[in-house]
């Protein structure tokens, strides 16, 4: 198998879909868990667990069944040893064609398991920055991007990147927003979002050890 998998399909993702991104979810940020004592989204949605797994699929399907902004895309690959399709990554975006209130968002993992201060103070710095440069103007917003780790340094990501940009290009969108992590950070680099801000969280306010950094992110098409 080459390295650079020549057959992503990218397809718009339904909510029997849903499951199966939250396991994607969990393993591609399990990673990052193993790097810190506590990582922030262990933090923020509790330790691995299928109850938190099977929270995040609801509170897809929540978002797919009442958020009409929400366009939710997963990257599949055939498997040559079974010839079936799997679902090796995702991403979601928000098509904002009018202005936003940008209120936060409930989210039905924080309801129940969790830091819901540590949820708050991340996600409500990430929205005072979405305010702060994007209010009153028309925008698209990356929300997720994973791919599992064993699919990771192949094209999938770049592939949901291409697909998404030219998604909200055609429905007239022009300026993309997003919040890097450090993993995704230079391929955001590489498809042009440029530095606007930045969100620290520090996690010893949380019982665990150093800081973490976000880049919020900008592309604008002419
Ligand atoms: C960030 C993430 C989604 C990237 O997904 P990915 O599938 O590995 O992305 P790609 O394979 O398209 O790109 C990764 C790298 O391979 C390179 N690459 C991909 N296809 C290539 C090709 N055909 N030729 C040469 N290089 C290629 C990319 O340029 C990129 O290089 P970089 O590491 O220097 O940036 C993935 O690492 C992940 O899920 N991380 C954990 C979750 C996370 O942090 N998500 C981001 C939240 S903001």
């Amino acid at each position: 198998m080459s390295k650079y998998f020549s057959r992503i399909e990218i397809l718009p993702a339904t909510e029997e879909d849903c499951p199966t991104l939250a396991q994607v979810e969990e393993a591609a940020f399990s990673q990052a868990r193993q790097e810190e004592s506590r990582s922030l989204s262990e933090i923020m949605f509790g330790p691995p667990a299928a109850e938190g797994e099977s929270l995040r699929a609801q509170d897809l399907v929540h978002k797919m069944q009442t958020d009409p902004t929400t366009r939710l895309y997963k990257a599949t690959i055939k498997e040559e040893a079974t010839n079936m399709k799997r679902i090796v990554g995702w991403s979601v975006w928000n098509h904002y064609l009018e202005p936003q209130p940008m209120e936060e968002r409930k989210d039905t993992r924080s309801r129940l398991i969790g830091n819901e201060d540590a949820f708050h103070e991340f996600f409500g710095a990430l929205l005072r920055a979405r305010k702060l440069y994007m209010s009153g103007k028309p925008f698209c917003l990356l929300g997720v991007l994973v791919t599992l780790p064993e699919y990771q340094g192949r094209g999938v990501g770049s592939a949901l990147l291409e697909f998404g940009i030219s998604e909200a290009t055609k429905a007239g969108l022009s300026e993309f927003w997003l919040e890097a992590s450090a993993d995704g950070y230079s391929l955001y680099r590489k498809f042009g979002f440029e530095n606007v801000d930045f969100v620290h969280m520090d996690l010893t306010k949380y019982g665990s050890v150093g800081q973490t950094k976000h880049v919020c992110m900008k592309k604008s098409l002419p």
